[in-house]
């Protein structure tokens, strides 16, 4: 369902080279990140889906007892991995898994971080449900976007989907989301 292996090659090979990419961000992005730790402050256990090279799962390990942050690409995770050795977190930990299939318990996360990923994937409602179904009654899905013009690279897969905020917004609702 979604799995793209062309997609996914994309973000292997962007791995290296993905946090010297977001440079020009600056600014939005450290606000980005400082917005996503507030929000997850106090909670349990959070789970970072797509979590690339770990720009908020590192922040985030201040904010919560356990993280959890996953991504489908193996170069991403290596990246990860690395980071949070070297950072020394010892309550992130780091899975390889796709959005659409995570390997979790429903209802054990607080809260759940997908930046920067959900206007990417093919199959946004068969992504958010998988979300939710990980997720506390109650709990949170923390989802933040870079502006589109630095995050849409104009290699990337015509495959991929992007999605406009009302349909984003439209789908939440009916996938049982309260805005
Ligand atoms: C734009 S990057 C965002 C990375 C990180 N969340 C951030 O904001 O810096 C998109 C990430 O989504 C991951 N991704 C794309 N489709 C995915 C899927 N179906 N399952 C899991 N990860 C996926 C890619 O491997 C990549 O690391």
């Amino acid at each position: 369902m979604g799995e793209n292996k062309s997609e996914r090659e994309y973000w292997d090979q962007l791995a290296k080279r993905y946090d010297a990419s977001l440079g020009p961000l600056g600014r939005p992005m450290i606000r980005a990140v400082k917005q996503v730790a507030e929000a997850a402050q106090g909670t349990d256990s959070v789970m970072e889906v797509a979590a690339g090279t770990g720009l908020f799962a590192t922040t985030l390990a201040a904010s919560a007892n356990k993280v959890i942050a996953t991504d489908y690409s193996g170069a991403m995770v290596e990246q990860l991995e690395r980071k949070i050795d070297e950072a020394g977190l010892t309550n992130v930990r780091y899975e390889q898994a796709d959005i659409y299939s995570l390997p979790y318990d429903p209802g054990i996360f607080g809260v759940v971080v997908a930046a920067n990923v959900l206007h990417l994937v093919p199959d946004y409602p068969a992504a958010l449900d998988a979300i939710r179904k990980t997720l506390k009654p109650g709990g949170l899905l923390v989802t933040p976007r870079f502006p589109h013009a630095f995050v849409m690279l104009p290699s990337f897969s015509a495959s991929s989907t992007m999605l406009s905020l009302r349909l984003m917004i439209y789908c939440c609702r009916v996938m049982g989301f309260l805005l």
